[in-house]
């Protein structure tokens, strides 16, 4: 296998097939022309490969799930709109009506919603746990269980999941473990490696890089065999009645069946799919993601050094930081660097004028940008109690370490002593 760097630019891509373009082109269409109708009919049977309509795949999204499949070390990829339908359509092919997911408490405020009220509308249950309690973890797991889900890297307050550890429970309990790895990026930490048997990610963050694309993909890692407990998994090893008397588990196998059920069911019929020109945006991010994460993960870490000596600030939640109670997981699991999206909390109580205080800072920043995004070429902060986290009731944000004061940052590529600088200068308004 070719090194981290070249399977960025090059993986799945082959030059010249198409009026020799040397970079990946977009394939701007909705759907594509059959050579005949027996052509036609052998390809929405899946008895062969080939394009058929967008909402399924277009050729530059098939490019980008192989691209992401190689980061992660993967066996396959489904691009999907959104991070959000990443998420939602990994679980939805594990899980289904009756199912129950057990999932750390420690999430991105979007999944929370997703859990806790769409899943419980199509009745799916789940089950909340401390990510760094393996008790509770295994104490959660039911019968009906058909998954464990987490962050790698959570956001926004970066806490370090042992995956390792997370991954034993689950293969313990029969259920693959999901990992969602948005934050922590295959440069930095490849979930697959540690045991994670799906990778999902916002594609929208660090892989596009550039804050200009939504987009969300799943990795299946080949690793779980649903074949071992056949009648846990019917939707792989019963016949799947919308191709006939195919069962995809012996159509497909381990490592590709979970990929078709996903397309053929969740992406066709619910339709959130991967615009071509999305994903082309989203290769071209992942050329650079190396040299992004590396020189963000640290300038981050610059800032966070700095904010911890600051005497505005009550703590700084940055795992490679000294005291920090993920750094020693952080030593293990992310040689490379710590994520740039780290939290931090200002002084003072938890009161009614928190919100009104922590806004005089955050109102006062200049190149640091107030904005609900992370993985930015920018440098982005967001209040997570008011934002991203603020369907959470205070038991929630407590358990998933944001108080009122707490400010999310995701460092970008400016110059770190012009960030440090902005934000010295709005802390004088705390
Ligand atoms: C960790 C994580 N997962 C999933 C999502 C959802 O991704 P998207 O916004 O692309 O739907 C986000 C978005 O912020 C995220 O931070």
């Amino acid at each position: 296998m070719t090194a981290f760097s070249t399977r960025q630019v090059q993986a799945g891509f082959v030059p010249g097939a198409v009026q020799n373009s040397a970079v990946p082109p977009i394939y701007q269409t909705a759907a594509y022309e059959f050579a005949s109708l027996a052509d036609a009919a052998d390809i929405f049977a899946l008895r062969k490969p080939g394009n058929l309509y967008s909402r399924s795949a277009s050729p530059t999204q098939l490019l980008l799930e192989e691209r992401v499949a190689a980061l992660e070390g993967g066996a396959s990829a489904v691009g999907v709109a959104s991070g959000q339908a990443a998420v939602a359509v990994t679980l939805l092919a594990l899980v289904g009506a009756g199912g129950h997911i057990v999932s750390a408490n420690q999430l991105y405020g979007g999944t929370v919603d997703l859990f806790q009220d769409t899943f419980a509308d199509f009745g799916i249950t789940v089950s909340f746990v401390d990510q760094d309690d393996a008790d509770a973890w295994r104490a959660a797991v039911r019968p009906e269980t058909r998954a464990l889900f987490a962050e790698s890297v959570a956001n926004p307050v970066a806490q370090v999941l042992d995956i390792g550890l997370v991954a034993d429970i689950a293969h313990d309990a029969g259920v693959p473990l999901v990992i969602d790895n948005t934050v922590g990026t295959p440069y930095l930490i490849r979930p697959g490696e540690h045991g994670a048997d799906f990778v999902v990610h916002s594609a929208t963050k660090f892989l596009s890089g550039h804050g200009t694309s939504l987009g969300g993909v799943v990795v299946d890692q080949g690793s779980f065999d649903f074949g071992a407990q056949p009648d846990r998994w019917p939707q792989f090893t019963a016949v799947y009645p919308r191709l006939g008397d195919v069962v995809l588990w012996e159509r497909f196998g381990i490592g590709q069946a979970f990929a078709a059920l996903v397309k053929t069911k969740y992406v066709h019929d619910l339709g959130p799919s991967l615009s071509p020109f999305n994903a082309w945006q989203i290769l071209q991010g992942i050329e650079t993601l190396d040299l992004r994460v590396a020189r963000q993960s640290a300038t981050a870490l610059a800032v966070a050094e700095h904010l911890a000596k600051h005497p505005k600030v009550a703590a700084v939640h940055h795992p490679g930081l000294d005291g920090n109670p993920w750094h020693a997981l952080a030593e293990r699991y992310l040689p490379l660097g710590v994520p740039s999206v780290f939290s931090f909390d200002l002084n003072g109580a938890e009161d009614p004028d928190t919100q009104a205080r922590v806004g005089k800072v955050i109102d006062a920043l200049e190149v640091v940008r107030l904005v609900a995004n992370i993985g930015d070429a920018r440098s982005l902060v967001a209040h997570p109690a008011s934002m991203t986290h603020s369907h959470l009731d205070a038991a929630q944000r407590a358990a998933a370490g944001i108080s009122l004061n707490t400010i999310r940052l995701s460092a970008g590529l400016e110059d770190p002593a012009d960030i440090i600088a902005d934000l010295d200068r709005a802390l004088a308004h705390a």
